[in-house]
């Protein structure tokens, strides 16, 4: 065998020739491979986690984000223990919201009684119109009041919610007598005795006393006045309406800056000027209140000049020399009253009124010297005018309760006119809450008055005589 063929027996066929380290090569292929792979697998699932993550951030955002919208048109989302009712209940509640219902009606509200089959009757609320104003008020009352109880406020029992959220209706428990201003306005017959009206003032100072101190933190009411003081079953007061309702200050905070809400003429003024709000501002609405209740006057008399047309301006020169009788409501001229007790509550009227929040007492002072001075009459003297008595006069007959009953019973107050020991009383024409009437409460003629000397036989005859000619 020549080297040739050698060499070609030697060397292995060109197919089955491998190179010197092929082994290895192959492995490292392999090895790049695997690692580029799962190098490939980790950035998929790096960016698909990231993808999963960033949506469903974007997904919670977005819940919270309509939960929030929803949260300020819906109670869905507050923990309130309130019953919802349904638009179709409260329709046939109220017979299709007929003005055979009706209850009553404030600047957010027309008030409605309702029949239930399981809760009796109920007061309905009902927004003016689309007012977004009154919805944004119900919404403020739901959630500031709906965990509020108190035997002198209005309980707040249900509301009713629109299609697409928000606070359509209110649902509150039924007060039977009325509110303070109807009776002021004589619309409810018969006016208030001196004690009914201790007894109001004493009911709803606890109801605004138990905000202020009980509720933590604070509430403030923002709207005392008659219209909002509504009168039970067993004439005690029930303080309502808490649309403008808001929480007071908390911790060190000594009040709370907000926009000027209320009614003209139970407004603080000190809120007015300062847009301080501290529970004081109720106390001064408070003071505005026990001055009506004496006196049965408007808050803001326009026909008195400026430096008296404020109740509290009206009758702070009479209180302050103890003349109760100057200012007093002349019904309660016409019955036993205790002229003490009343000139009690209108010095501390003139408190509540101070100029400087803080001296003014709280309300749960108010409430406990209330109580202190319907215990004291409770050995009653009761006074009627003299035969000379004049308005300025402080000479008053004394009497026991019976006695005083008994010189009255001739007295026939429903008269226009009407002469008590010679002194002549008329009913009188008033503005209240932006309303005027003629008030079935009597109110002493001025000494200079002719009609001074009238008395009822002589109104009678010309009464007969004008039915005659006509
Ligand atoms: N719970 C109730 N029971 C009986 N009458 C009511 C009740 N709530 C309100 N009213 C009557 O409706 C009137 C207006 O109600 P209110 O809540 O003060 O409305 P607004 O917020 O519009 O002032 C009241 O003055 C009262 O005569
Ligand atoms: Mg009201």
């Amino acid at each position: 065998m020549d080297d040739r063929h050698r060499n070609l027996l030697a060397a292995p066929p060109p197919e089955m020739k491998k190179p010197p380290n092929s082994k290895s090569s192959y492995y490292q292929t392999m090895l790049i491979g695997s690692v580029c792979g799962i190098l490939f697998l980790t950035v998929m699932i790096v960016a698909l986690l990231y993808c999963f993550i960033k949506r469903k951030g974007h997904i919670l955002k977005c819940r919270r984000s309509s939960k929030g919208a929803e949260d300020e048109k819906s109670l869905k989302y507050d923990k309130i223990s309130l019953r919802r009712f349904g638009l179709e209940e409260l329709k046939k509640a109220t017979n299709n919201f007929s003005p055979d219902c009706l209850l009553g009606s404030g600047a957010f509200g027309t008030v409605y009684k309702g029949t239930f089959e399981l809760e009796g009757t109920l007061a309905i609320k009902r927004a003016h119109g689309e007012s977004f104003l009154s919805k944004a008020e119900f919404i403020n009352e739901v959630k500031l009041i709906s965990k509020v109880k108190h035997r002198n406020l209005v309980s707040l029992v249900g509301y009713c919610e629109e299609p697409g959220g928000g606070v359509q209706m209110l649902v509150y428990e039924y007060v039977p007598n009325g509110s303070l201003l109807e009776y002021m306005m004589g619309k409810r017959g018969k006016s208030l005795t001196w004690r009914q009206r201790v007894n109001i003032a004493i009911g709803a100072a606890k109801g605004i006393a138990y905000l202020h101190e009980e509720v933590k933190p604070s509430l403030i009411h923002r709207d005392i006045k008659p219209s909002n003081i509504l009168i039970g079953e067993r004439f005690e007061a029930k303080v309502s309406d808490f649309g403008l309702i808001k929480s007071g200050p908390t911790g060190d905070q000594s009040h709370v800056s907000s926009q000027i809400k209320g009614t003209p003429g139970y407004l603080d003024p000190t809120y007015c000027s300062t847009f301080h709000l501290t529970t004081f501002s109720d106390v001064y609405s408070f003071g505005v209140i026990l001055l009506q209740l004496i006196s049965t006057r408007p808050a803001v008399d326009p026909k008195k000049n400026k430096n008296n047309s404020h109740i509290i301006d009206w009758a702070r020169p009479s209180i302050e020399k103890g003349s109760i009788e100057e200012i007093i409501d002349a019904n309660l001229l016409c019955e036993p009253c205790n002229m003490k007790v009343m000139l009690k509550m209108g010095q501390l009227a003139l408190r509540c009124g101070a100029q400087v929040p803080k001296h003014r007492p709280t309300m749960a002072q108010v409430c406990q010297e209330l109580e202190e001075s319907l215990q004291i009459a409770d050995n009653l003297i009761c006074k009627l005018p003299s035969k000379n008595f004049s308005k300025s006069s402080k000479t008053f007959q004394e009497l026991t309760e019976s006695e005083a009953l008994k010189s009255i019973e001739n007295y026939d107050c429903s008269e226009s006119f009407i002469s008590i020991n010679g002194v002549g009383f008329q009913k009188f024409l008033i503005d209240m809450d932006r309303l005027s009437f003629r008030s079935e409460n009597l109110r002493c003629l001025e000494n200079n008055s002719i009609s001074i000397d009238t008395d009822v036989n002589t109104l009678r005859r010309i009464q007969e005589d004008e039915a005659m000619e006509k």
